[in-house]
């Protein structure tokens, strides 16, 4: 799909050229050869102050050009340009491809550029932010949307080795995200346990992983009780999905990546209220994080070993439901009292935390929508972070810049952890009260990690949002997908 040529040319034929300007900043020599071509419409663009961030306008070349039109994208102040601004610009250029159903696009990638972002990045974010920007929400109306973008070509003019390769590279990215928002997106009753557990066994069949899907018959005999305590109020089984990397036999590291595969929250008994029930559906967006990112790990193929651990259930709320007051004993061995059975994400993640390490992980980031009070925190942009390991924090922080997915860490101090110790009949209370939610939220989590390096990421924000945007339509964002990939990747020795 991506070629690269090295100098643009009128006579060249495209549907579309994107061409990238900045406020203020003179244009670059490249895109002044456009505006000659388009008798300086692009200077007057510049000064009906169209150079904003985003900001889109499509130019219709006459016959002055071979290609039919250009898009010019906005995108802001040159001294305040980073990979977050120009891969939203790119992303905003996509959305319009889709909906001119484009199918030979190309793109001047020096008009990208800037001091932080060099034609390899642009190149990077060009295929990544394509990919997110053309990314639709199917729908299912009598006449669905169903038909998607079919983008043929993408040709990158400039000139240096390896933009082709780059490219390709990010639009990996963008897609494994837009797995991750697809399953995010898709209705409850069309997204349960089982079909969660399909989406991993065809996910791992593309990519050769190993796979074990555990039944309800496996988990009794195992123990996985919290797991199996949250899912009693359902009709729909439970499931623990594995699936298996193993990039480098000669290395004994293990990394973890479990994701809350919640297909859908009411709360259980500890109901919840009406009104926003229904976006209950986004409880796995854990789980589709994971998915995402292996499905990127699974194309770039790292020698790196990788560990994917998803625990799915509905938390739901018929006569054999899990109430408050019960008892459970984990996977672990641990007991916990189930003070509110809506804190049931710890629940199934703690069986999730413990069979990982089971089956070897050395290290564990957890992913998972747990806290409202993340929300109330962080806002929809940044997931907070709980972890007891400096060093891989630092990784998952390191990651996250480069993917431009904003991570906040929240304090681990021991009085947060004592909130968890606050039965009189169990180890453990699921729910300690209103105060430092998310902290307690994530420390729980961390009582099954125990020694093992481990890093919660809660994406309760992050994970859905409430308008369009930029990069892409309401709904899943895929959040932190590229991130657990970029952490994985970034381990390749
Ligand atoms: N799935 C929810 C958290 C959530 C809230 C995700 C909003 C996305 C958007 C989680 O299971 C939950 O209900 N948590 C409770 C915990 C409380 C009962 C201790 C919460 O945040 O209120
Ligand atoms: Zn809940
Ligand atoms: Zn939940």
């Amino acid at each position: 799909m991506f070629k690269t040529l090295p100098v643009f040319q009128s006579e060249n034929k495209h549907n579309v050229l994107i061409i990238g300007i900045f406020e203020e900043a003179p244009l670059h020599p490249e895109v002044e050869k456009v505006n000659n071509e388009l008798h300086k419409q692009i200077s007057k663009l510049k000064k009906m102050k169209k150079a904003k961030l985003g900001e889109r306008t499509i130019l219709y070349t006459m016959d002055n050009m071979n290609s039919e039109t250009v898009y010019v994208v906005g995108l802001g102040k040159k001294e305040d340009s980073t990979t977050e601004t120009i891969r939203e610009a790119i992303a905003s250029a996509s959305q319009q491809l889709k909906r001119d159903k484009i199918k030979k696009v190309a793109f001047l990638v020096e008009s990208f550029v800037s001091e932080s972002v060099d034609k390899n990045d642009a190149a990077v974010l060009i295929g990544e932010a394509l990919a997110l920007g053309t990314y639709t929400v199917l729908d299912y109306k009598e006449k669905t949307n169903e038909v998607d973008v079919n983008i043929e070509e993408v040709v990158l003019y400039g000139e240096e080795a390896g933009l082709k390769e780059a490219a390709q590279v990010g639009f990996t990215y963008g897609q494994g995200a837009n797995r991750a928002r697809k399953l995010v997106n898709t209705p409850g009753n069309l997204m349960t346990p089982t079909d969660l557990a399909e989406e991993a066994v065809a996910l791992a069949e593309k990519h050769g992983f190993e796979y074990e899907i555990l039944e309800r018959e496996e988990m009794e005999k195992l123990g996985m009780g919290a797991l199996l305590a949250v899912a009693a109020g359902s009709d729909q089984p439970p499931k623990m999905i594995v699936l298996k990397f193993s990039g480098n036999s000669s290395s004994d590291e293990i990394i973890g990546l479990v994701g809350k595969g919640l297909t859908f929250d009411s709360g259980g008994i500890s109901i919840k209220p009406r009104e926003n029930m229904h976006q209950m559906k986004m409880d796995m967006g854990g789980a589709a994080a994971v998915l995402g990112a292996m499905d990127i790990i699974g194309t770039v193929k790292p020698n790196v070993n990788v560990l994917a651990v998803i625990p799915s259930s509905e938390n739901l709320l018929n006569g054999s439901a899990l109430k408050p007051g019960d008892v459970i004993t984990s996977l672990s061995g641990k007991t916990i009292e189930v003070r509110n059975t809506d804190a049931e994400g710890r629940l199934i993640l703690a069986d999730g935390i413990t069979y990982a390490k089971q089956l070897g992980a050395t290290s564990i980031i957890d992913v998972a929508t747990l806290t409202g009070a993340v929300i109330i925190a962080l806002g929809d942009c940044t997931t907070g972070a709980v972890t007891n390991n400096e060093e891989l924090l630092e990784e998952v922080l390191e990651a996250s810049v480069e993917t431009g997915e904003w991570i906040w860490r929240l304090p681990n101090y021991a009085p947060y952890k004592k909130m968890l110790k606050t039965s009189d009949v169990a180890d453990l209370n699921n729910a300690p009260g209103r105060q430092a939610g998310s902290i307690t939220a994530g420390l729980f989590i961390g009582e099954f990690a125990e020694e093992t390096p481990w890093v919660h990421l809660d994406i309760a924000g992050t994970a859905w949002q409430s308008k369009t945007s930029n990069l892409g339509p309401l709904g899943g964002t895929g959040a932190m997908a590229r991130t657990l990939a970029q952490v994985v990747i970034n381990k390749e020795g």
